[in-house]
């Protein structure tokens, strides 16, 4: 039986697959070796400890956040809805162990038969702004951790930029009028975007204001939000003036929370 967000599903599968390609030229998706790498270590190891477990990470896409996973030895099911997506990371990985790539929907994956309290924490980037039935995803992933097990969530509010982001807004804009728009970034499928946005739960804004208390019923417990400064900032230090500007644009978070043990 189809859901009733049948075609918002199939529109943001169909939005993704279109840019798997290109998506890790777009900046912040990659994670390149060196202070950024260190900077997402350092922020999953804060959250998660640094002994090996075994995580299910959700909407994995190309592979990045499964690379930090894998490389601080932990045992990685990840998933993602879009096949290409897909393809995309098991190329990237297809030398490494202890990791599983399968295809299934983040928001139900009892349809690909994710057993009950199977995993020691739960992770994903940029996924929950684009959930279509959020309490379900949540009650969801509160299934498939073990009593005690983390989630963990990075995500943004990308519908309404900062203050300062306003600024950078417009000398972004100044940069693309002067240099030339760049082709990889997500503006450059901005009407799609926007028409997904406005069909979303979150097309608002997410932000871990909202979330907690839908975490909090879906049974969560020690709900715990870090700055996603570090990461900024070490992805200035490498990033061009266009890119560097991209870092003040929007609010994102670290999330963290348990099911109760
Ligand atoms: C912004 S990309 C993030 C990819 C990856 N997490 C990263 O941070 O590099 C969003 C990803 O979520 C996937 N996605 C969105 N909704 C999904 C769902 N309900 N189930 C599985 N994957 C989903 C898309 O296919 C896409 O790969």
């Amino acid at each position: 039986m189809l859901g009733r967000n049948h075609h918002l599903k199939e529109d943001i599968r169909d939005y993704w697959s279109k840019r798997s390609e290109t998506f890790d030229l777009a900046f912040g998706h990659r994670i390149p070796p060196g202070p950024e790498l260190n900077a997402w270590v350092s922020a999953i190891t804060t959250s998660l400890g640094d002994k090996p477990l075994k995580i299910l990470e959700l909407a994995c896409g190309t592979g990045e956040v499964t690379n930090v996973l894998l490389s601080l030895g932990h045992d990685v099911t990840a998933l993602d809805f879009s096949e290409v997506m897909l393809t995309v990371a098991r190329r990237k990985h297809r030398k490494r162990q202890r990791v599983r790539f399968i295809l299934a929907d983040a928001e139900r994956t009892m349809r690909t038969m994710e057993p009950d309290a199977a995993y020691d924490a739960v992770v994903c980037r940029h996924l929950v702004w684009t959930l279509t039935e959020p309490e379900q995803a949540l009650s969801d992933w509160h299934r498939v951790l073990k009593p005690g097990g983390k989630l963990l969530i990075f995500d943004g509010d990308w519908a309404k930029p900062t203050f300062v982001g306003r600024f950078a807004s417009l000398s972004i804009g100044l940069i693309d009028r002067i240099a030339g728009i760049d082709p990889h970034y997500d503006g450059a499928m901005s009407d799609r975007h926007q028409s997904i946005m406005e069909r979303l739960p979150f097309g608002d804004g997410l932000t871990a204001e909202k979330l907690a208390p839908l975490l909090e019923a879906a049974g969560f417990e020690g709900v715990e939000v870090a700055s996603h400064r570090p990461i900024a900032a070490a992805q200035r230090r490498t990033a061009d003036l266009r890119n560097r500007l991209r870092t003040l644009l929007y609010r994102r978070f670290i999330l963290s929370c348990s099911r109760p043990g």
